[in-house]
């Protein structure tokens, strides 16, 4: 009976009050039965009231938290090959209290694992319906060893077809849950997951109406080779071109904020415009008799010169965007760093070579064309024509952004894809494409503005306004538009309003419950944000300029 009453409660605000109204419930969670959705099938239901423990890990992400609403998680099991027999894990959380929308959610590196930080961090609590898979496979983001020798299905679906089914069956199951189809299908990721919000735009133009991408890994073929050309610029350790943290941190460091830091106008430690500043590492040479641990050697400095530079091969082509300056706590613990960053070498021993053994040791810059035609699990998602996103009537947005101080993906890179769109756009469209696509880099930011990074301890979220809204980060100083990456694409999305600048902000020690350090206007590349004068801890005293 009480089954019964609810249902026709649903039924009732579905037809009567529309949109706004329709709402989840325990009830309809519990009886929550999806009817013919081809190749999905339901493996749990569970409702979780207002407030309830959500406490939820899997090998990639994990969420310990009370302060939820009341949604109903749903569970997946999707064949994304019935002749493999290969599958995804994907969620889909409905809260009682529906904005209508769903808003898929990304992963991070080689991860395999829903991302429940994300769907409770970022999707629940602002009533969107939100979407994650587990990419196919299960692992940590920096393993590689589930992709092979030879599991091409596995890799396929981590390239585009898990998420892209995720994304078909979430909408579906929102619209069974509901009774209602989303008026509006999001998305938002960094890293793999900005690649990944690329890639479905490109492949699948009507999959969403506007993402979020961060600091978007979508050059696999090239950003892989160049993680391993970045730690050779100074391994092996006991090289002479090794450079360790404390040389990072107490001579590199200040010396780039001596050289840089004022350009701005403002002495705080974070270098607004870091293309605007040419480091030169050689006012650190060592003097004969100086303290080594003070200075630099030749080898050192020429490390340096590599890493601040972006990467060409010997006949020039371009492979990918160097360090910027600004983030050089970061860069120690980054790709440069003893031992170096797992991925690139699981990338090349199980996608590209089928050498379990191969080391980076042996990498030679043949291995960067095998990796580009072979584009394994048609993961590179680079294609500079988003006319089928973008044009009418489908009008799709994508907002876009980037630590320059980001120490696992060049910011170059993501600089390099926007210029690509607009050079594809002036020569083959009439489409301007600030209509469409807007790239915001954040002045001193780390990769994504995640604050735990990997497999460092150190504070890595940067020395910046690393909090906006987006996936992976401390919640934002408030869900409106001016504050909210998120809210900024909806309303982009559906009253027509695009952004020009998002405001950020640091909280101390990267907890929003110890208090706002200070908030920053965040610009619309390629302005920059300029200090007007006042307090330079409020985002007022800033213009973009
Ligand atoms: C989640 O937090 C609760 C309360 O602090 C704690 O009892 C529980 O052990 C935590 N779960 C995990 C997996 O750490
Ligand atoms: C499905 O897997 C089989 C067996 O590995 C493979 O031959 C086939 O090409 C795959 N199909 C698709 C569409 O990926
Ligand atoms: C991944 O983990 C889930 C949840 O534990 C499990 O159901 C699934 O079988 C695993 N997937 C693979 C490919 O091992
Ligand atoms: C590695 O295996 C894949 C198929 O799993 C194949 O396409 C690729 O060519 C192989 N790489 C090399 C270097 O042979
Ligand atoms: C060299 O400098 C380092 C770092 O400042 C310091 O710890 C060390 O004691 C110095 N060594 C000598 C011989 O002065
Ligand atoms: C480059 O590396 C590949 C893979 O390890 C190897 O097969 C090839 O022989 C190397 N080429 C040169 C010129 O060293
Ligand atoms: C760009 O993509 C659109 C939509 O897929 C296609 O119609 C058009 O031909 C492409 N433009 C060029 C120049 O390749
Ligand atoms: C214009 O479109 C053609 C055909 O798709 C492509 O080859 C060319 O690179 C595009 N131009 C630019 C500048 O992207």
């Amino acid at each position: 009976m009480v089954l019964l009453a609810a249902l026709a409660l649903l039924a009732a605000s579905t037809t009567v009050l529309g949109d706004a109204t329709a709402r989840g419930s325990e009830a309809a969670c519990k009886q929550f039965s999806p009817s013919n959705i081809q190749d999905v099938a339901l493996t749990a239901a569970t409702y979780f009231p207002a407030n309830a423990r959500v406490d939820i890990t899997n090998v990639f992400s994990s969420i310990n938290t009370t302060d939820l609403p009341a949604f109903c998680r749903v569970e997946l099991k999707i064949t994304t090959n019935a002749t493999a027999g290969s599958y995804a894990i994907t969620e889909v959380w409905l809260p009682d209290a529906w904005n209508g929308r769903t808003l898929t959610v990304g992963n991070g590196g080689l991860g395999g694992g829903v991302t429940v930080s994300d769907l409770g961090g970022v999707a629940v609590p602002q009533g969107f319906a939100g979407i994650s898979t587990n990419t196919g496979h299960n692992s940590t983001s920096g393993d590689g060893s589930w992709g092979g020798p030879h599991n091409d299905n596995a890799i396929v679906d981590w390239g585009w077809r898990a998420v892209h089914l995720s994304v078909v069956a979430g909408k579906e199951i929102a619209k069974q849950y509901y009774r209602q189809a989303p008026k509006r299908s999001y998305y938002a990721g960094c890293s793999t997951g900005g690649r990944q919000g690329l890639k479905e735009i490109q492949i699948f133009p009507d999959s969403f109406d506007g993402i979020v991408v961060g600091s978007p890994a979508n050059w696999m073929s090239h950003l892989q080779p160049w993680s391993v050309h970045m730690s050779l610029n100074v391994l092996p350790a006991n090289s002479l071109c090794f450079i360790p943290q404390s040389t990072w941190d107490n001579v590199i460091g200040p010396e780039v904020m001596r050289q840089c830091d004022a350009l701005d106008g403002l002495l705080d430690g974070i270098i607004n415009d870091p293309r605007a500043c040419s480091f030169r590492p050689e006012a650190l040479t060592c003097t004969p008799g100086q303290n080594m641990s003070t200075c630099l050697t030749e080898d050192q400095i020429g490390a340096l010169h590599r890493i601040f530079a972006d990467y060409y091969e010997a006949d020039q082509t371009y492979i990918f965007g160097g360090y910027q300056p600004g983030g050089e706590k970061a860069y120690a613990t980054g790709l440069v760093g003893n031992p170096p960053f797992p991925l690139p070498q699981d990338w090349f021993r199980f996608f590209v070579l089928n050498d379990t053994q191969w080391t980076q040791d042996e990498y030679n810059a043949s291995i960067i064309t095998l990796g580009e035609q072979l584009n394994p699990g048609q993961s590179d998602a680079i294609t500079p024509n988003l006319t089928a996103f973008a044009d009418a009537p489908h009008n799709g947005k994508v907002l876009h952004y980037v630590g320059w101080a980001d120490q696992l993906i060049s910011p170059g890179n993501s600089v390099h894809y926007y210029e690509t769109v607009h050079a594809f756009a002036r020569a083959n469209t009439s489409l301007a494409v600030d209509d469409f696509y807007r790239l915001f880099p954040v002045p001193g930011m780390n990769h994504c503005g995640v604050r735990r990074m990997l497999r460092s301890n150190a504070d890595v979220g940067g020395q910046a306004a690393n909090a906006f809204g987006a996936v992976m980060q401390p919640q934002p100083l408030s869900h409106d538009a001016e504050h909210n990456i998120l809210a900024a694409l909806l309303r982009w999305v559906e009253d027509g309003v695009a952004p020009s600048a998002i405001v950020g902000v640091k909280y101390k020690n990267d907890v929003p419950s110890d208090g706002v350090a200070f908030t920053r206007p965040i610009c619309k590349y390629p302005s920059t944000v300029r200090f007007r004068g006042g307090d330079p801890s409020s985002a007022k005293s800033f213009f973009c300029a």
